[in-house]
């Protein structure tokens, strides 16, 4: 399978302070990623930022669809990135996830900030599986809310919390836990976002003998297994987010 793709940016359009949505040609790309997966992108031509940057796939329908924060050098650089310009970009990179059995009833997402990112393409996957999608938002403000009105065409209920109490609940998005049916047999839980959020998931989960994936963020360097610059603890010992995650079993990680 083809990994490096050239593909042109068909939009790289500002949302709001911080966060911007790119939109990148199909290529061969698209139709090869699964929910999950990541693409490492070279920020541009010359070698300043030198290590690649990674970003889950938002969605790959007609597009490959990227949602970033810009964090410092590299996504700084990105958001000048203009309609047109070429982007060098690996992937589908990393495990995706597993997708529920049919006798799964409720399907929680758990997301907080740019975490959320991923659960786009799952939802697009899960959307006519016959699932209650429901997505639990944690972001800082309203300005990290974006998209929600996306995730609801899909069909999912969505509960959001905020850090400042903008929108939703004020606090953390542990407070949405109550809107989870404990049903080990019917409840599958996925999450993505800061480490101390998706140890509070495991930690709920394993209280409640709940299944479910979490997708690891670490900083990566080669994005490929090799440097092993992006190490979890795992109860199998140590695992390389890139390669043998960044989907991992919820329960496999030790924070
Ligand atoms: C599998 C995976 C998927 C990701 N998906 C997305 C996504 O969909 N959208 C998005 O905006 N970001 C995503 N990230 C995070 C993104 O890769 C970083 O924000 C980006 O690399 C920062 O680059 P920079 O040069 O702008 O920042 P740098 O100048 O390298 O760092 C700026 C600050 O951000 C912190 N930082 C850098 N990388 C990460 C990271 N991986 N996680 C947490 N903090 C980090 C640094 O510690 C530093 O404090 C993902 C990361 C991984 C590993
Ligand atoms: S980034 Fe090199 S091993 Fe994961």
């Amino acid at each position: 399978m083809k990994i490096q793709h050239q593909l042109k940016i068909i939009s790289n359009k500002k949302i709001t302070d911080k966060l911007y949505h790119l939109v990148l040609e199909h290529g061969k790309l698209a139709a090869q990623v699964k929910p999950g997966q990541f693409v490492e992108v070279r920020i541009q031509e010359s070698l300043e930022p030198f290590f690649r940057r990674p970003f889950s796939v938002f969605r790959s329908q007609k597009a490959v669809e990227i949602f970033y924060e810009v964090r410092g050098k590299g996504t700084g650089i990105l958001s000048s990135q203009v309609k047109g310009a070429m982007l060098d970009v690996m992937g589908p990179l990393g495990t995706a996830f597993t997708l529920p059995a049919k006798k799964i009833k409720q399907v929680v997402m758990i997301g907080g900030g740019i975490g959320v990112a991923p659960f786009m393409a799952l939802s697009d996957a899960l959307k006519n599986r016959g699932h209650d999608l429901l997505l639990l938002y944690g972001g800082r403000s309203k300005e990290f809310t974006f998209n929600m009105a996306e995730f609801k065409k899909n069909g999912c209920k969505v509960f959001i919390s905020t850090d400042d109490g903008s929108v939703g609940v004020k606090g953390r998005v542990s407070e949405l836990f109550d809107k989870i049916e404990i049903n080990p047999d019917t409840t599958m839980l996925y999450t993505c976002g800061p480490r101390p959020m998706m140890a509070s998931v495991q930690k709920f989960a394993q209280e409640h003998g709940l299944k479910g994936q979490c997708s690891c963020e670490e900083v990566m360097a080669c994005g490929v297994g090799v440097c092993l610059g992006c190490v979890v603890k795992t109860t199998a010992g140590y695992k390389t987010v890139c390669h043998d995650g960044p989907v991992f079993d919820l329960h496999e990680i030790v924070w």
